[in-house]
C-alpha cells in the first residue's frame, strides 16, 4: 500500500516510525513531515489543510491509504472531502467524518452526546450571547472551583479553571463579548470542577466494532511536580499504573461501549481513533473530553508498544473488520519525555543545530522528532517541542531515567526537559 500520513509532530514521526515496520506498507509520504519523517519516507510540502494538494498528490501518486494525526483537517471535513470526491473516495481514510469530529471540534456538542447517551461527566450548562445574562447569574451561584470551556478547537488553551467568582466572570465576558477565542468559542461550556486523577484511552472504532490500544497518561505542565503553565504535552507513560482489570470494566461499560453505540445510534462515519480523556473521582470514571485522533505525546509511549501490524489494523478499521483483529500490547513500561525549546510554552526561538543525533542509541530508547527540519546536512529546531524520547524499561522509574540519560547527551541552545515523567508512580 501507499501510504499518506497527514502532520508534522512527535505523534507523526512514531506512526511512521510504525507503519514503516509493516510489510504492507510500500510508499510513505508525510505531509509536512519534520526531519524525522524524511528519515523514513517521503516528506511532502502541503499544508494539512490543503485538501485539494492533498487529493491531487493522493491521486498522482497513487495513495491507497490517508491516516489524520492533527484534529484540525478533520474538524475541517478531510474525511468528507475525500469520500465525496469520486477520485478519491476508494482511499482508505483514517479519521472520523467532519460530523463525527464535532466531538472534539465542539465542547457543546460532545457534552450533549455524552448526555444523550448516559455517559458519565461533569455537569454543566451551555450559553451564548442569546442567554449571557442567564449565564452570569448561574456562574455567581456556582461552586467552586468552576470550569469554562470555549466552545470551539483552541489550540488546547479554551479551558480555563476559574478558583473565584469574579475571574470567571471576566473570563466569561471576554469569550462571549470579546471573542476571546476565536467566533466558534463565543459558545461557552459551564461545568463543574472534578477533582481526581487524569488518564488518557485511546479506542480504534471502525463505526461498529471497538479494540482498545494501550492507555497512557500525559504530563501537561511545563515544570516538574506539575508545575506552571500548560504545553501540548512534557511526557506520558504507558501503562498507567493504577488502571486495573476491576477500573477498566467500569470505564467499558460505562463510557467506551455507550460512546460507540452512540456512534451506531447517531449514525456517525468513524474509522479511526477516539481518545478519551479521562479523570477518576473516587474510584469513578468520567469523560473530560473527547478527541477524534491520537494523542501527542501519548502516540510515543502507545504505538511502540503495540506489537501488532498497524497497516493491517488501520485497514480493518476502514473495512468494518475490527471484530477480527486481537491486539497484542507489550507488558514492559514506556515512557517519553519530551525536549522543548527554551521560554516554551511562550515565546521561543527556533532554528538551533541539535547535536548528538548521530550517537550510538542504546537499544531500549528510540529518538522521535517533533519539531525538527533538516537543512543542509544539520538538523535544527523548528518549534516548541523538539523531540520526545521514548525509552522501555520494567517500570516507570527505569524506563524514564533511560529518556532522561540519552537527553543528557543531546543538545541544543535553550535544551529543557522535565526529568520526573511519572513522578507519582516512581
Ligand atoms: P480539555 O481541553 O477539555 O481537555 O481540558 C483541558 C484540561 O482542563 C484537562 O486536561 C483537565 O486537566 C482540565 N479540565 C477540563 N475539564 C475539567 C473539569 N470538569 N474538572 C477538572 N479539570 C478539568
Ligand atoms: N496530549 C494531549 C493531546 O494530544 O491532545
Amino acid at each position: 500500500m501507499n501510504i499518506l500520513l497527514i502532520g508534522s509532530g512527535g505523534r507523526e514521526h512514531t506512526l511512521a516510525w510504525k507503519l514503516k515496520q509493516s510489510p504492507l506498507c510500500q510508499q510513505l509520504y508525510v505531509a509536512p513531515g519534520n526531519a524525522g519523517t524524511a528519515q523514513l519516507g517521503t516528506n511532502v510540502a502541503l499544508a494539512i489543510t490543503d485538501f485539494i494538494g492533498l487529493a491531487s498528490f493522493c491521486i498522482s501518486n497513487k495513495i491507497d491509504m490517508m491516516i489524520v494525526g492533527p484534529e484540525e483537517p478533520l474538524v475541517k471535513g478531510i474525511y468528507d472531502f475525500f469520500k465525496n470526491n469520486p477520485n478519491t473516495s476508494n482511499i482508505h481514510v483514517i479519521g472520523p467524518s467532519k460530523e463525527a469530529s464535532r466531538l472534539e471540534g465542539s465542547k457543546a456538542y460532545a457534552k450533549a452526546f455524552m448526555k444523550r447517551h448516559n455517559i458519565p461527566t461533569a455537569a454543566y450548562r451551555e450559553f451564548d450571547a442569546d442567554n449571557f445574562e442567564e449565564g452570569i447569574g448561574y456562574i455567581k451561584t456556582h461552586a467552586l472551583p468552576v470550569v469554562l470551556k470555549a466552545d470551539g478547537l483552541a489550540a488546547g488553551k479554551g479551558v480555563v479553571i476559574c478558583t473565584n467568582h469574579i475571574e470567571a466572570l471576566a473570563e466569561f465576558e471576554l469569550m462571549i463579548q470579546q471573542a476571546k477565542f476565536g467566533e466558534a468559542g463565543k459558545r461557552v461550556v459551564i461545568e463543574e470542577f472534578l477533582d481526581g486523577i487524569e488518564l488518557s484511552m485511546f479506542v480504534l472504532t471502525d463505526g461498529k466494532n471497538y479494540v482498545m490500544l494501550p492507555d497512557a497518561k500525559d504530563y501537561k505542565r511545563i515544570g516538574n511536580g506539575n508545575t506552571g503553565p500548560n504545553t501540548g504535552g512534557m511526557g506520558a507513560v504507558s501503562p498507567v499504573p493504577f488502571v486495573d482489570d476491576a477500573f477498566m470494566q467500569k470505564v467499558k461499560e460505562a463510557i467506551i461501549e455507550p460512546t460507540i453505540a452512540g456512534l451506531i445510534a447517531e449514525e456517525l462515519d468513524y474509522k479511526g481513533v477516539v481518545f478519551i480523556g479521562l479523570i477518576k473521582v473516587n474510584g469513578e470514571p468520567f469523560v473530560i473530553e473527547y478527541n477524534c485522533r491520537f494523542g501527542d505525546p501519548e502516540t510515543e509511549v502507545i504505538i511502540p508498544r503495540i506489537e501488532n501490524d498497524l497497516v493491517e489494523i488501520l485497514l480493518a478499521a476502514s473495512q468494518q473488520r475490527l471484530n477480527e483483529i486481537t491486539i497484542k500490547t507489550s507488558p514492559r513500561t514506556a515512557v517519553t519525555v519530551v525536549a522543548v525549546s527554551g521560554g516554551y510554552p511562550n515565546d521561543h526561538e527556533t532554528g538551533k543545530e541539535i547535536h548528538g543525533l548521530n550517537n550510538t542509541l542504546p537499544g531500549d530508547s528510540i529518538i522521535f522528532h517533533s519539531g525538527t527540519r533538516q537543512e543542509n546536512n544539520k538538523i535544527l529546531t523548528n518549534g516548541g517541542r523538539v523531540m520526545a524520547i521514548t525509552s522501555f524499561g520494567d517500570n516507570i522509574e527505569e524506563a524514564a531515567e533511560r529518556s532522561n540519560q540519552l537527553l543528557d547527551s543531546l543538545f541544543f541552545e535553550g535544551i529543557y526537559f522535565r526529568n520526573d515523567i511519572g513522578f507519582e508512580f516512581r
